[in-house]
């Protein structure tokens, strides 16, 4: 398995950003490890452009579940690809809370991606409330199981987890919370898909910086991150990267 380092640049970065993303691609010409950026909509075709020839892919932060159609303000997983875009985010927490997406609505997004030869990045993670509540692993199985297609393997996606409470708060879960959540979302797949799963990428993301990148890929079945304001600067976001090149 070939681990990976994530960009999520939510609503951040007009053109004058596309310095900042070929100062992220300059500085790993040859990683070991998969790079993603995944910049707003408005600079995906620009982005494409500016990384070409370079190892840094591009990605989108969202699909509609059709491929084209009268869904004014929406963007098809084809047309993301059109863009050069490789891949997708899917069911983001800020996504699942401002735009009331649910499971189902997830997974057929991420169908939706397959059919564009798009990777789905699908993101599940609990609220503070549940975790107190002793909730997290129930909510976690729930949005597997209703996120997750059955015909998803380790080429076609990927899964972050990102405990709400831990995104852009500067809180991140501990070792122990993340490792726990990790194991049983691989023990949760593998009794699913088999085998195939154990290729399948795992992240972890929720305010992943430089100085806590190291500890936090040392976690078992932690195989990367999706970072969100760390991955907007080529300073902090190399460093993210480097650790995680540490660990091969
Ligand atoms: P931060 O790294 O800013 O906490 O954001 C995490 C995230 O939501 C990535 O998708």
């Amino acid at each position: 398995m070939r681990k990976l380092v994530a960009g999520n640049w939510k609503m951040n970065g007009t053109r004058a950003a596309l310095d900042d993303l070929r100062a992220i691609a300059a500085a790993h010409p040859s990683p070991q490890v998969d790079l993603l950026i995944c910049p707003p909509a408005t600079l995906l075709a620009a982005a494409s452009s500016a990384t070409e020839g370079t190892p840094l892919y591009i990605g989108g932060q969202d699909c509609h579940a059709a491929p084209s159609g009268a869904h004014t303000g929406d963007i098809s997983a084809p047309m993301l690809a059109d863009c050069g875009a490789t891949a997708v985010i899917l069911g983001h927490s800020e996504r699942r809370e401002n735009h009331h997406e649910t499971n189902g609505l997830v997974r057929d997004k991420a169908l939706a991606a397959f059919d564009a030869g798009l990777t789905a990045i699908i993101c599940i993670g609990e609220t503070l409330a549940q975790r107190e509540a002793g909730d997290t692993l129930d909510v976690i199985r729930d949005q597997l199981d209703g996120s997750l297609p059955d015909t998803a393997t380790a080429a076609n996606s990927v899964i972050a987890y990102e405990p709400v409470w831990a995104i852009g708060t500067g809180k991140v879960a501990s070792l122990d919370q993340i490792g726990e959540v990790h194991d049983f979302i691989r023990e949760n797949i593998t009794a699913r898909f088999g085998d195939a799963a154990s290729g399948l990428r795992l992240l972890y993301g929720g305010s992943v910086k430089p100085g806590n990148a190291a500890e936090i890929f040392g976690v078992s079945n932690v195989d990367g991150a999706l970072v969100g304001g760390a991955s907007l600067k080529e300073v902090d976001f190399s460093p993210i990267i480097k650790a995680l090149e540490g660990t091969i």
